[in-house]
């Protein structure tokens, strides 16, 4: 199923099973709150309080993220997160799309888990999840998977943020999950405090003063385990495939900023994110859907740029899917158990 189907589809199969909850006798939903509980204690435990800037437990907690309920529920299809935007309805939130697991790793690490949480029960079933939490504003520039101070109101949202939300659907499966300030701010560590972030110099992806690419945590490298022997011929592909996507002008539009153009946004600007996309890229590629102009309008791709685009882009894959079954052969933990389509 396409993204754009299970963000319409899913709406729509939550609110006929609680109609025909009402109608008939047991639906097949799962326990949210037994849920929850099990999500919770594992996040509590994997990503406990620390001080912000503590970067031994930010590793400790996105290395172990996703290997407990929360993985299950998350998995390895799509998930949309950003600000929780409470006054708006689902289809005009800002939102951004991630691969499930590489979204755990690389953004719901950057917070810290006081272990306190409520829920409540939705009229369409869903079960939402709020937890208190607050961000880990001083860790290095690197481990932030894009620079969020590219916009000073982005920065101060996480700052400030002291509640995530996850929306668990009746299948058990969490399909969003929000940031607020909202929340309680009482646990947060006295010692909290604004981080001035570097300047923004218009560049996604850097290199450091040492000579590492930065955001490192996008990297395959970050990911897949040294002795990954998928590893040097993924990092190759992808960057032909990279270049190729830079030639056809998809990174003019998919990278952090582009909500301007559109209300859910797939980012294309590093290695994990570009992962994360593989399957929808190819597919608006082989379907002609992309790329757009600004006013929306389709662009013809010139065919031999498709070609090569096609070709790079599904060989790529094809090293994304050897490298996570050598990771789940090789019981590492790093990738999702499964990668079955969400229903
Ligand atoms: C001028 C801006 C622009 C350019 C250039 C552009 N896109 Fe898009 N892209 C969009 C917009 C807007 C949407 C959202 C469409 C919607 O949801 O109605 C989108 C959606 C997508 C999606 C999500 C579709 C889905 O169903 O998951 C993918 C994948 C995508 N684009 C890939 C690409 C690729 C690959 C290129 C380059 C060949 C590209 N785009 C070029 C603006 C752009």
């Amino acid at each position: 199923m396409t993204k754009k189907a299970w963000l319409l589809g899913g709406v729509a199969v939550l609110a006929a099973i609680s109609i025909g909850a009402k109608k008939f006798t047991a639906s097949p939903a799962v326990d949210g709150p037994a849920t929850a509980a099990k999500i919770m204690a594992s996040l509590t435990e994997r990503c406990p309080m620390a001080t912000p800037g503590d970067v031994a437990a930010f590793d400790a907690c996105r290395t172990t993220i996703g290997q407990g309920p929360e993985g299950e529920a998350v998995g390895s299809g799509s998930v949309l997160w950003g600000g929780e935007q409470p006054s708006l309805a689902l289809k005009d939130k800002n939102l951004t799309w991630f691969r499930g697991d590489l979204f755990l790793r690389m953004y719901v690490s950057l917070y810290m888990f006081t272990g306190e949480w409520t829920g409540e029960t939705r009229e369409d079933g869903t079960y939402v999840v709020r937890a208190q939490a607050y961000f880990r504003n001083e860790l290095p520039p690197g481990h932030f998977p894009y620079p969020f101070w590219h916009s000073a109101t982005k920065w101060d949202a996480y700052e400030k943020s002291n509640q995530i939300s996850l929306y668990l659907s009746a299948d058990g499966r969490v399909k969003m999950v929000t940031r607020h300030s909202g929340g309680d701010d009482s646990a947060r560590p006295a010692a909290y405090r604004h981080v001035e972030p570097p300047a923004f110099a218009g560049q996604w992806n850097w290199t450091d003063t040492s000579g590492q690419a930065q955001p490192q945590v996008t990297l395959f490298s970050d990911l897949y385990s040294a002795g990954n022997p998928h590893l040097p011929e993924l990092d190759q592909r992808y960057r032909a495939f990279a270049l190729n996507l830079r030639d056809a002008d998809c990174e003019s539009c998919h990278v952090p900023d582009g909500h301007k153009l559109m209300r859910k946004l797939t980012l294309l600007n590093t290695p994990l994110h570009t992962a994360g996309e593989v399957e929808a890229t190819l597919r608006s590629i082989r379907e002609a859907t992309m790329p757009v102009n600004k006013q929306g309008d389709k662009v013809r791709l010139e065919p031999a740029l498709r070609e090569t685009l096609l070709r790079n882009g599904e060989e790529f894959r094809r090293l994304l899917n050897d490298a996570d079954a050598w990771e789940r052969a090789s019981s590492t933990g790093r990738v999702a158990r499964a990668t079955a389509p969400r229903g």
